[in-house]
Order: structure tokens, then C-alpha cells, then sequence
């Protein structure tokens, strides 16, 4: 048997275990109270999940996600879990199943939910070559540029203003240092007359071939004008050298402007992952949105 810890942060460790019934990879994520399970094999799933069950409670998690492929999903079904989301692409062009098991009862209901499909019907309603204005005569005040070390400082400064709450460590300039492009993972700029107008970055998983867009933030000023839509085409653009086959996007549920942009930029809904993370000050409900680039 064999159990190495990785930190990624102060709150975030890779935990494996190899044994003759399974091998896993998972993420125990402390700032969202939460296992994710990233990457198994295993010929027990029993022994898997008892394995994870005990993670999750020593470390007082209140939720389990796991990362399931197509042939073994359903045998969690009896164990606890439930399905909660779909990608087609996600495993080097194979779907990925969204499993998830609530560990206490408070994170498991969700007082959202009702609002949050109201919304995201409301978006799916319109046609996407429909969706709103051609605002390209806007955008052409912005440009759009990788991450430099000198944002970092401005950059944090954003991050802490807009979100009460983050899931990934952006009071760490590390977690910033780790985004200018030279380690694989990109964070994008748009800029407007010199200052900061919006972000976007790119979690690069080159094992799966897919990579998550996320980090996305326009400046309130600066909202509504194209500019999340902007970011997401330069951003795509750069992936496409990068061989991938599945984006995706994690987003709060409960913020019709990140939804719809994710849809009119041409990507497909893929479920609800319930009190997913903590983010701006509670657990919230996160959609998921696919795209295939292959
Ligand atoms: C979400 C956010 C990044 C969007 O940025 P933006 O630059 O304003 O986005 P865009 O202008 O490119 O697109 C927003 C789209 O949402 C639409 N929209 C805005 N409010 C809407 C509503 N209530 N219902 C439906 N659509 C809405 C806009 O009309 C626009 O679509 P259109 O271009 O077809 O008209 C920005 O609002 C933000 O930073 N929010 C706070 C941080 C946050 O929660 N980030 C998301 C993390 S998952």
C-alpha cells in the first residue's frame, strides 16, 4: 500500500493509494469541504468507495464528487451516490460521469434550485446565433494579452473585491505566479486605456486532454459589453495549439450573465453540481457547460 500526500495550498492536498483493489487519485479540498476523486481504477468499486468514505470523513468533507467513467458509474448508484452531470469529452473524448455523495444533510438540499432552472431556461430559450447584440464596435477598446507578474498585485486586489469567497487560492500570489503561461496553465487580460477590464484563465489537464475555464471575472464598469465573450474567444484560440479535446466551465448557477455567455459562445449544459464550493460567501450550485474541440 502506498498513500503520498502532494500540497497543492494551505487547504488543498493530492492524495494516492495504490491497493490490490483499486488505485485513486483525489483532491481533498478543505476550503470547500469537499473529495474529489480525479482519477481511479479499480476491479472493487466497493472498496474504492469505503476508501473514500473514510477520506471524506477524517477530513470532515461534506461532499464526495467523483470523476466516473462510463462502465462503472451506475454500480455507485447503491453506494450513495447520485448522478449529477455529464461531460461527452472529458476523458480524452470520453464522457466523464459527475457522481457525487453528501456526507451531512446541510449540504445536500438546495434552496436555489427552482430560480436557478428558471434561469437557465430562460437562456436556453434563445437561439444562440440570436443572443444578443453584435457588440464587436465595443470591444475594439479592449485588448486582450497574457498575464504578466507585474498584474499579479492588481490582480489579487480583483479576486478579493468580488469574491467574499473563493475555491482556489487567490490570496496566494503563487496560485497567480503559476497562471503567466510558462507552466501550461494561462490566465488572460483584457485591458481597457492601460487598466485591468476583466480575466479569464485556463486549468490545462493534459492526462485527459480537456481543460476548465474558469477564474472568469469582468469589472463591474465594464460588464455587459462583450468582454467575458472576448476573453473566452482568445482563450479558445490558444487552446486550440494545445491538442485538447474538451473545455469546460464550472459556473455558478444562480449568475445568469456567466451562463449565458458560456451558451452563446457555444457550449452545452451538462447538469448541476449541488452546494459544489464555496464561493462569494456560501456553497453554490455550479452548471456545467462542455464544449468539443476536436
Ligand atoms: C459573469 C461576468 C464575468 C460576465 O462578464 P461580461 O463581460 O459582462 O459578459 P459579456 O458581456 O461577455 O456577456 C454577458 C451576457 O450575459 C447576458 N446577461 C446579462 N444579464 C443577464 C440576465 N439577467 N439574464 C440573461 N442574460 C443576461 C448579457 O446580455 C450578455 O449576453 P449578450 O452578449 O448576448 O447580450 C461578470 O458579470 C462578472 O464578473 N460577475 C462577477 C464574477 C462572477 O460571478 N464570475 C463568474 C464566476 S463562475
Amino acid at each position: 500500500m502506498i498513500e503520498e500526500k502532494g500540497i497543492f495550498d494551505r487547504e488543498t492536498s493530492l492524495v494516492k493509494m495504490n491497493t490490490d483493489e483499486f488505485a485513486v487519485e483525489a483532491v481533498n479540498d478543505c476550503r470547500s469541504r469537499r473529495i474529489r476523486v480525479v482519477d481511479y481504477q479499480a476491479c472493487d468499486i466497493g472498496a474504492l468507495a469505503n476508501y473514500i468514505e473514510i477520506l471524506g470523513s477524517k477530513s470532515q468533507a461534506g461532499k464526495i464528487i467523483v470523476y466516473s467513467h462510463r462502465n462503472d458509474w451506475q454500480k455507485f448508484l447503491s453506494l450513495g451516490y447520485r448522478l449529477e452531470g455529464v461531460m461527452n469529452t472529458y476523458f480524452r473524448g470520453d464522457p466523464v460521469y459527475l457522481i457525487s455523495r453528501f456526507l451531512c444533510s446541510d449540504r445536500f438540499g438546495s434552496e436555489h434550485l427552482v430560480n436557478e432552472d428558471l434561469i437557465l431556461k430562460r437562456i436556453l430559450q434563445r437561439k444562440r446565433s440570436c443572443v444578443g447584440a453584435d457588440k464587436s464596435s465595443n470591444c475594439k477598446n479592449y485588448s486582450i494579452r497574457i498575464l504578466k507578474d507585474d498584474d499579479i498585485n492588481t490582480v489579487m486586489d480583483i479576486f478579493r473585491d468580488v469574491f467574499v469567497t473563493y475555491p482556489s487560492p487567490v490570496e496566494e500570489r503563487r496560485y497567480f505566479e503559476e497562471l503567466t503561461g510558462r507552466e501550461g496553465n494561462i490566465m488572460l487580460i483584457a485591458e481597457y486605456k492601460s487598466e485591468i477590464a476583466g480575466i479569464i484563465s485556463a486549468d490545462i489537464d493534459n492526462r485527459h486532454l480537456s481543460a476548465e475555464l474558469t477564474d472568469c471575472v469582468t469589472l463591474p464598469e465594464h460588464r455587459g459589453r462583450g468582454v467575458m465573450a472576448m476573453l473566452i474567444d482568445h482563450l479558445e484560440q490558444k487552446l486550440a495549439q494545445r491538442k485538447l479535446i474538451c473545455l469546460y466551465s464550472l459556473t455558478r448557477a444562480g449568475i445568469p450573465p456567466i451562463n449565458a455567455v458560456m451558451y452563446k459562445k457555444g457550449y452545452t449544459y451538462g447538469g448541476r453540481l449541488i452546494n459544489n464550493c464555496d464561493i462569494g460567501g456560501r456553497y453554490e450550485n455550479m452548471n456545467i457547460w462542455e464544449k468539443s474541440i476536436k
